[in-house]
């Protein structure tokens, strides 16, 4: 076979808290993407205590995909979309996260967001939480460094299996279930205390979500036997400077950041690195026989993952070879061509990615994000020439396509991030555009949200269209 499979899932990939907006309609609570300000380039988000009158909070009206979803949905379909990636807003349903009771016109609004989708024969995949659990349970419960989030999160998990049984089968609990480790705020709503233990915390409230995705996986199967439950990970793909064997044990370990949580979720128990990592840190994580019965037993069915560039890693490293990318970051590669926001291009990174997950784990696997991130233009004649994305996507689908045809990997399917424009998750910004179609808002929140197809969506409908041989 040198085709990918018929029903390989070509799609685009969002999240509620960066695309939705309507931040306080239909009962929707404060999540913590809602207490986010806009950054841009090198200036880090604010993260307020509440909210604070003035102040820019760029995911509050984001591109209003609320109250336009229906229009959203049919500019996916003229592409060919086969699925379709989003997260449900926790606060929408649960909007401070401790209730019994679910709002029931989040999950109105969610049913009919599906159905449109079904309708089209656009197969949603749902993450569960992207970014956006409940400030409340910050507030009042510290975010996942307490073990009662399991149960809040569960309970959720619980209401949406039931509720969407019948719409969705592939869910993902947690994106980027390894963010916690770095960036522990949007994961996991946790800012540090003066004097606190945050490598202890961090791995603590990791243990918690870990648990937290396992009861999900078991939780789901019970609910729906054929459910496909995965993980979803920001892959951290990076190679060694040099053949410096230093340098190679560097590499190593980065890899090991990212693999503790796969290892964990594919095989059911932490690897010995991990163990002796937390020995030598003096971690002492709490971990009960209980936990570590659910960790066996809720294994995952597929790992989904994000992959946007590649770095490297050097065992003495300066301050200069700090390089720029998504939030786990490591060395600029001077082989590299860098993004406008210094993301280093690297397709057969994705080819590398795809062999390294699937020899170690031997599940299927899924490109739930992928994409690049620029600054785009109207012409004179009201079009807009991506041809830097097109060059991007059509390097990156070559590479996947090999990794499949010619290395044998078992893959499900592409979803490429941010196929409409949307705010970044880095930087706040709107400037930093993803999108195969452009949303008219500037990095101040200003502009009439109209959408407008760039080249880029002709082209990806024609891949689509041709299930990835027309590039
Ligand atoms: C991933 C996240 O880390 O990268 C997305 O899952 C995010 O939420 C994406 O938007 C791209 O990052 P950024 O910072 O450019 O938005």
């Amino acid at each position: 076979m040198n085709k990918l499979p018929d029903d390989f899932l070509w799609g685009g990939a969002v999240a509620a808290n960066q695309f939705e907006g309507g931040w306080n309609k239909g009962g929707k609570g404060i999540s913590v993407s809602d207490v986010m300000t806009a950054g841009t380039h090198g200036v880090e988000r604010v993260i307020t205590d509440g909210i604070i009158e003035g102040m820019n909070y760029p995911n509050h009206k984001a591109i209003d995909f609320y109250s336009r979803y229906k229009k959203d949905i049919a500019l996916f379909h003229e592409m060919g979309f086969k699925c379709f990636r989003t997260s449900i807003a926790w606060t929408r349903i649960f909007p401070n996260g401790d209730e019994s009771e679910p709002n029931e016109e989040g999950l109105l609004f969610y049913d009919s967001v599906f159905d449109e989708c079904l309708e089209y024969g656009i197969e949603p995949v749902v993450t569960i939480s992207h970014f956006e659990m409940p400030y409340n349970l910050v507030v009042k419960y510290g975010g996942w460094r307490n073990p009662m989030l399991i149960d809040f999160f569960l309970n959720f998990c619980e209401v949406v299996y039931k509720r969407y049984k019948n719409k969705i089968k592939y869910w993902m609990p947690f994106n980027e279930i390894n963010m916690i480790i770095r960036k522990p705020w949007k994961p996991g709503g946790i800012k540090f205390s003066e004097g606190e233990n945050e490598l202890l915390t961090k791995y603590q409230a990791a243990h918690y979500m870990l648990v937290a995705c396992a009861k999900a996986v078991i939780l789901g199967k019970s609910i729906n036997p054929d459910f496909i439950i995965g993980t979803m990970l920001l892959h951290t793909t990076t190679y060694a400077a040099t053949c410096n064997p230093d340098d190679v044990m560097a590499h190593i370990k980065k890899l090991h950041e990212a693999y503790f949580f796969t290892d964990v979720q594919v095989r059911g128990e932490y690897p010995s690195f991990q163990l002796k990592f937390m020995e030598k840190n003096n971690l002492d994580i709490k971990i009960s026989e209980e936990d570590k019965k659910i960790l066996r037993e809720g294994t995952v069915d597929f790992i989904g993952f994000s992959y946007y560039s590649s770095s490297i890693e050097i065992a003495n490293p300066t301050t200069e070879d700090a390089s720029e990318g998504n939030e786990i970051k490591g060395y600029k590669n001077p082989l590299l061509p860098a993004s406008e926001w210094g993301w280093q291009i690297d397709p057969v990174g994705l080819r590398i990615t795809l062999n390294w997950l699937y020899d170690r784990y031997n599940i299927p696997l899924f490109i739930v994000e992928n994409g690049f991130g620029a600054v785009d233009k109207f012409e004179e004649d009201g079009s807009i020439n991506d041809e830097y994305r097109i060059d991007y996507f059509k390097k990156h689908v070559e590479q996947m396509k090999k990794a499949v045809l010619e290395d044998g990997v078992e893959l499900l399917g592409y979803t490429t991030w941010g196929c409409i424009d949307l705010v970044s998750a880095g930087t706040g910004e709107m400037k930093k555009r993803y999108g195969f179609i452009h949303v008219d808002k500037d990095n101040d929140g200003k502009g009439t949200l109209n959408r407008t197809r760039k080249n880029s969506f002709y082209w990806y409908k024609k891949c689509i269209e041709s299930n990835g041989e027309e590039l």
